[in-house]
C-alpha cells in the first residue's frame, strides 16, 4: 500500500503521528510537508497531494490540518478527487465503501491523535463496495463535468 500524505502548520503532530504508525506497518508514505509549525496556506498543501493521489500511484491519501475543513474543500476543488472531511471511524468507513473517496481529511484541533489514527485504520482497510454505490459516485462525477 502506498499513501501521499499532508498537513498545515496546524496538523503537523498529527500527521508525523500517523505517518511513523503507517511506516512501522510497513505501508509506504510519501509526505507532502509541511513539517515546521511555520504558518503556510492549507490550499497548496491539499493541492500537492490531491493531484499526487489523482494521477499517480497511490491508494489513497491523507489531509490535515486545524478543523480538516479548509483541505476536504480545498481538495474537492481538484478535478477527479473525491475527499472526506471525517472525525469519527464509521464515517471513514463509509467514505470508502459508500463513497470511493481517495482521501480523509483531519482536524488536529478537533480530534484527537489515538482517535484519527483509528479514523486512518478504518478508512485504509475498507473497499469500496460498487453496485449502486457506483452509479451514485458516478452521478457525483459527472456534476463535477
Ligand atoms: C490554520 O490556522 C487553519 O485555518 C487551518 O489549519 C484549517 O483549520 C483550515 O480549515
Amino acid at each position: 500500500m502506498k499513501i501521499a500524505i499532508g498537513a498545515d502548520h496546524g496538523g503537523i503532530n498529527h500527521k508525523t503521528y500517523i505517518k511513523n504508525y503507517l511506516t512501522e506497518q510497513g505501508i509506504e508514505v510519501t509526505d507532502f510537508g509541511t513539517n515546521t509549525t511555520e504558518s503556510v496556506d492549507y490550499p497548496d498543501i491539499a493541492l500537492a497531494v490531491g493531484t499526487a493521489v489523482r494521477d499517480e500511484d497511490y491508494d489513497c491519501g491523507i489531509l490535515i490540518c486545524g478543523t480538516g475543513i479548509g483541505m476536504s474543500i480545498a481538495a474537492n476543488k481538484i478535478h477527479g478527487v473525491r475527499a472526506a472531511h471525517v472525525t469519527d471511524c464509521y464515517s471513514a468507513k463509509m467514505a470508502k465503501q459508500h463513497n470511493d473517496a481517495h482521501i480523509i481529511c483531519l482536524g488536529e484541533r478537533i480530534t484527537g491523535p489515538d482517535l484519527a489514527l483509528e479514523i486512518v485504520k478504518s478508512f485504509i482497510g475498507e473497499k469500496h463496495l460498487g453496485g449502486r454505490h457506483s452509479n451514485r459516485v458516478n452521478k457525483i462525477m459527472a456534476i463535477e463535468g
